[in-house]
């Protein structure tokens, strides 16, 4: 925790910038009314501002007498569920350090956190979690304790030992761990005095070092980014000014809490006095969306474009007629948003005709969400102009966000009623963008991070001596001030004819393809461009249907001929709509589907193009053998 600038603030006299206090405040504004819903198979589960605050006051009660220290690491692995973010005030109220733990990572990359960030203490959410985080973790303390909030799980689906049920007591422990429920962990805290929890919850400082948050290892290895609560402050505060979010928005979270995104937006819901609502699973699903009526969505592309897919189904179902008259319609909403996108009102005609288009069938759309949206965000990777324009044409305000894990995860926005597509827009308030001579996205404000954990030279790497972020993003500004990424500088790919392409770029517009699940654009020093396709299953079991091909298993109907010519039509049709040296003239698909696993996609399903290309060297190289 080297690099962490504690506030001076005196014990006794907690600052404006403590978390705690900015959930209490908001606490204590509404404590009757829910601050958190969270679907479990049918049942909705809720709990209201008081009840989160007497379960976080639990757990701080229970950290404090197993001795956790203001400053100690404490791991929190978990899907995004209440007990999570009550653990995540606990720990900020005992002035401790959360270190949220992706337990899907690859072993080797679980192991590397684990080993670096000397916790003695980890809260998960099952039996599966805790046996993935015992395996990985290396002997680096004594003494160790993991705390489960449930002490048998049931899954879905079976994990890759063929397993759905998993009870604790099923697990083996190494010498020095010990493993507990959540019933055993409460009264491990029964002992502590309200005096002593008290006088712990004064002495906490505000504006310090909160949480350790590890970058996605889009690029390499994960690094752990300290983020101070006063930067986590200043960033709810920026984000939700941007949002307008006010006390009557419900926030809908189908993201993972480790994702620096959605934990910022987590913390913009609580510090707003919004409600949060949690879904199950990393999907959006209309049916949740339909019962949980949310007005705020924050998501990642690939999750906006599976749901843009089920709508669409939903809409137009399998009628040729409804088809049509869907066709017609998005036209018409396209017409009217480009308009508005460029500051001008539809003609009386148009209007007429949007009017109609709306009442017929747009007015659907938002209707499957659940009638009350009003802005969904996408962040984390390129959103893809298609998909963009397609949500504004049906009367869906889609922003696009960016920033990264190093400024506490958002840096710009689109605002609410002012996207412009194709930019990810305007820096939050209090944030400072410049363009570096190279086109390098500079960033500067209250919401950089403190520093890389345990890593001076990576962050002085980063962070020059007037606090500008050099993010390793090539960016140009709009005409009106909206940001516009071309792609990550280390990715651009320099073609042997000195073209220079951003595979960020094309790899959306493939992928906005419904049967593409996943794209990877190859040419760095190579006379054009080649991709390696994994495909949508659904899609292609659909298309196996229609032309009668057995299917079989994934892996051996994405071989069939068949199937490579439906594909390459795609890919033709997806070249007409780019440069010259843009475009695909070979291809393969992958026999298999890229897994986090696997080490092949990040927690937020982004490509890790480096590892994917190491994988498949040999095939990339054959694009190229006959040299033309
Ligand atoms: N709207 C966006 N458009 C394009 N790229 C984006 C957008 N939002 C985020 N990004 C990309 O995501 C990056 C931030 O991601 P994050 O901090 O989660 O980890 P990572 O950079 O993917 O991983 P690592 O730094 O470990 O390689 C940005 O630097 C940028 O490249
Ligand atoms: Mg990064």
């Amino acid at each position: 925790m080297s690099n962490s600038k504690p506030a001076a603030t005196a014990p006794g006299a907690p600052s404006p910038d403590d978390l705690w206090l900015a959930f209490e405040r908001s606490a204590r504004r509404r404590p009757g009314a829910t601050c958190v819903i969270r679907r479990s198979g049918e049942d909705e589960l809720r709990e209201t501002w008081s009840g989160v605050r007497r379960l976080a006051l639990a757990q701080a009660r229970s950290l404090c007498a197993h001795g956790v220290q203001g400053g100690e690491p404490v791991l929190l692995a978990a899907e995004t569920r209440i007990e999570w973010l009550v653990a995540d005030l606990a720990i900020a109220a005992v002035g401790a350090v959360s270190v949220p733990l992706d337990v899907t990572l690859p072993r080797s990359e679980l192991t590397v956190i684990l080993g670096s960030c000397g916790a003695r203490l980890a809260l998960v959410s099952g039996a599966f979690e805790a046996e993935r985080l015992i395996d990985a973790w290396p002997a680096t303390t004594e003494d160790r304790l993991v705390v489960a909030f449930d002490a048998e799980t049931q899954r879905e689906r079976s994990d890759r030992r063929g397993r759905r049920r998993l009870h604790l007591s099923e697990l083996q422990l190494p010498p020095g761990m010990r493993l507990i429920d959540a019933a055993a962990w409460l009264t491990v805290g029964a002992s502590l005095t309200d005096a002593a929890l008290d006088e712990r919850l004064l002495s906490r400082r505000g504006g310090g070092l909160t949480t350790i948050i590890h970058t996605a290892a889009t690029t390499g290895a994960p690094r752990g980014v300290q983020w101070t609560s006063a930067a986590l402050l200043f960033e709810a505060g920026a984000l939700g000014k941007a949002l307008q979010l006010q006390q009557d928005d419900r926030v809908m979270l189908a993201l993972p809490l480790t994702f620096a995104f959605a934990r910022v937006v987590a913390w913009t819901s609580l510090c707003a006095g919004a409600e949060l609502a949690l879904p199950e699973g990393k999907t959006l699903r209309l049916n949740d969306l339909a019962r949980l009526q949310p007005t705020i969505v924050p998501a990642v592309p690939r999750q906006l474009e599976a749901l843009a897919v089920a709508m669409r189904q939903l809409v137009h179902g399998h009628g040729n007629v409804r088809r049509r008259l869907l066709h017609w319609a998005t036209a018409v909403g396209t017409e009217v948003s480009q308009l508005r996108h460029q500051g001008e009102a539809p003609t009386g005609w148009l209007r007429a005709r949007n009017a109609a288009a709306a009442a017929m069938v747009l007015g659907r759309f938002p209707a499957a969400l659940g009638g009350r949206v009003r802005a969904l965000i996408s962040g984390g990777a390129p959103l893809p102009v298609e998909l963009a324009e397609w949500y504004h044409a049906v009367g869906l305000d889609l922003l696009e966000g960016y920033g990264l894990t190093e400024c506490c995860a958002c840096a710009t926005l689109a605002r609410p009623g002012f996207a412009r597509i194709g930019t990810v827009g305007r820096p939050l308030d209090g944030v400072e963008i410049a363009i570096a001579e190279d086109g390098e996205v500079l960033l500067r404000g209250a919401n950089i991070m403190a520093g890389y954990d345990r890593d001076p030279e990576g962050t002085a790497a980063v962070i020059d001596d007037d606090g500008w972020l050099h993010t390793g993003d090539v960016g140009e500004f709009g005409v009106d001030g909206a940001l516009r990424i071309v792609d990550r500088k280390g990715d651009l790919i320099r073609t042997s004819g000195g073209k220079s392409v951003a595979p960020a770029r094309i790899e959306a517009h493939l992928q906005a393809s419904p049967v593409i699940a996943a794209a990877l654009v190859h040419g760095e020093g190579r006379p054009w461009l080649s991709a390696l396709l994994s495909l949508d299953e659904r899609p292609l079991k659909r298309f196996c249907a229609e032309k009668d091909i057995a299917y079989t298993d994934f892996p051996e109907v994405s071989k069939h001929p068949l199937v490579y010519r439906m594909v390459e039509r795609v890919i033709e049709e997806r070249n007409r709509s780019l440069a010259s040296f843009e475009t695909i003239r070979k291809f393969a698909i992958i026999d298999r589907e890229f897994t986090i696993e696997d080490g092949d996609l990040t927690p937020t399903l982004e490509l890790r193009r480096a590892a994917i290309a190491r994988k498949y060297s040999k095939l990339l190289d054959s694009f190229y053998e006959d040299g033309y």
